[in-house]
Order: structure tokens, then C-alpha cells, then sequence
């Protein structure tokens, strides 16, 4: 195995996607990857706490944040992006210096209840007005269109008839993020996803 990959984690919120990073890279999940820096565009994101407490380099970027964060990722030597619960679009910039190198998770499975307006507690307040009987989280690569990149992995999870946006979004949380999220992190940096058009296939 060669040098783990050197990857920037982009955040906006509390980072419980970032910790499960940090937990799975301390508990040997995750080989092929290290964390080189992450990134906030949001001064007060917990994130950037749970970064600091771990001795990884984290900034918070709120101007010009696309030339900042790619001179920022070009001084720790970044080859891998993940965005983890980061609430922005990805601009053009950073999308054709790390092309088919950024990878996305969104707590639902997509096609469904993804896209402009989806996110955070959003996505689980329409999966339960809406009535289905399972969600879960999808892991994708990033592409121009907003959670429209091939799926690299999925998971499902059952709605109960009782849940609250706020449970159930612990539940995809607990029982599909931080597993998939991790895994596909393993997958990508160690070179064993490969795509044919839109299918991602993975070799173990
Ligand atoms: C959550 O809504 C999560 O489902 C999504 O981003 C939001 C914040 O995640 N992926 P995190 O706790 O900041 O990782």
C-alpha cells in the first residue's frame, strides 16, 4: 500500500460525518487516507472544534472562498476532497482542480429528496410528509449537478410511522453516514472504484 492519500474535509455544521472520519482513520477503517486539513465556511462550526482537538490544520474560510481554499489545500498537499455536511456549491474552480477527486454525502438515497433546497433536517421533513417506507444515505462523486455525480455507495434505512425529522435523522445519521461515508472515504483513496458511465464499480 503507498502513502495514505492526503485529503481536506469541507464542513459547515457540527462534523459528525468528520468525526466518524477521524474515528474510522484511528480504528484502521480507513487505510489509504489521511486527513491533511479541513476546511469550514462557517466560523462557528463545532467541526472545526473536533479538527483542532485531533491536531488537524482547520480554517475558516466565509471570503472568497474557492482561491482561498485551494491555495489552502495546495499548502497540505491535498489530492482527495470530501464534503462532509457542507452546506455550499462546490464552484468551478475547485470541481476541475480535483476532477472525479471530491466526494459528497447526502442523507437520503438518491435520485430521491436530493437536489437545490435539500439539506439537513429538509431532507427528512419531506422523506416523512412524503410517506416512504425506507431512506438512508448515499455517498457520490461531485459533479456540476447538485448530488447528481455517480453513486459510489448507499445504505438503506426504515422510517417509522412515529419519527420525528430529528430521530430520524440521528437514525440515517448512526446506521448509514458514518458507516457508508468511511467506507467509500477506504474505497476511493485506495484506487478501487472505478466508473463505466454512470455505474461505479468497486473492486475489493
Ligand atoms: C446532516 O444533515 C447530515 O445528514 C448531512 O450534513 C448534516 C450535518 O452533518 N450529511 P455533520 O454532523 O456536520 O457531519
Amino acid at each position: 500500500m503507498g502513502k495514505p492519500m492526503k485529503t481536506a474535509v469541507f464542513v459547515s455544521g457540527g462534523g459528525t460525518n468528520l468525526q466518524a472520519l477521524l474515528d474510522s482513520i484511528e480504528n484502521g477503517v480507513i487505510k489509504s487516507a489521511e486527513i491533511a486539513c479541513v476546511i469550514s465556511n462557517k466560523k462557528d462550526a463545532y467541526a472545526l472544534e473536533r479538527a483542532r482537538k485531533a491536531g488537524i490544520p482547520a480554517k475558516a474560510i466565509t471570503e472568497n472562498f474557492e482561491a482561498e481554499a485551494l491555495s489552502f489545500m495546495k499548502e497540505c498537499g491535498v489530492e482527495l476532497i470530501v464534503l462532509a455536511g457542507f452546506l455550499s456549491i462546490i464552484g468551478k474552480g475547485i470541481l476541475s482542480a480535483f476532477k472525479d477527486r471530491i466526494i459528497n454525502i447526502h442523507p437520503s438515497l438518491i435520485p430521491s429528496f436530493c437536489g437545490k433546497g435539500y439539506y439537513g433536517l429538509h431532507v427528512h421533513e419531506k422523506v416523512l410528509s412524503y410517506g416512504v417506507k425506507l431512506t438512508g444515505a448515499t455517498v457520490h462523486f461531485v459533479s456540476e449537478e447538485v448530488d447528481g455525480g455517480v453513486i459510489i455507495m448507499q445504505k438503506a434505512v426504515e422510517v417509522r410511522h412515529d419519527d420525528t425529522p430529528e430521530v430520524l435523522q440521528k437514525r440515517v445519521m448512526e446506521e448509514a453516514e458514518w458507516l457508508i461515508l468511511p467506507r467509500a472515504v477506504e474505497l476511493v483513496a485506495a484506487g478501487k472504484v472505478q466508473t463505466k458511465g454512470r455505474m461505479a464499480v468497486i473492486s475489493e
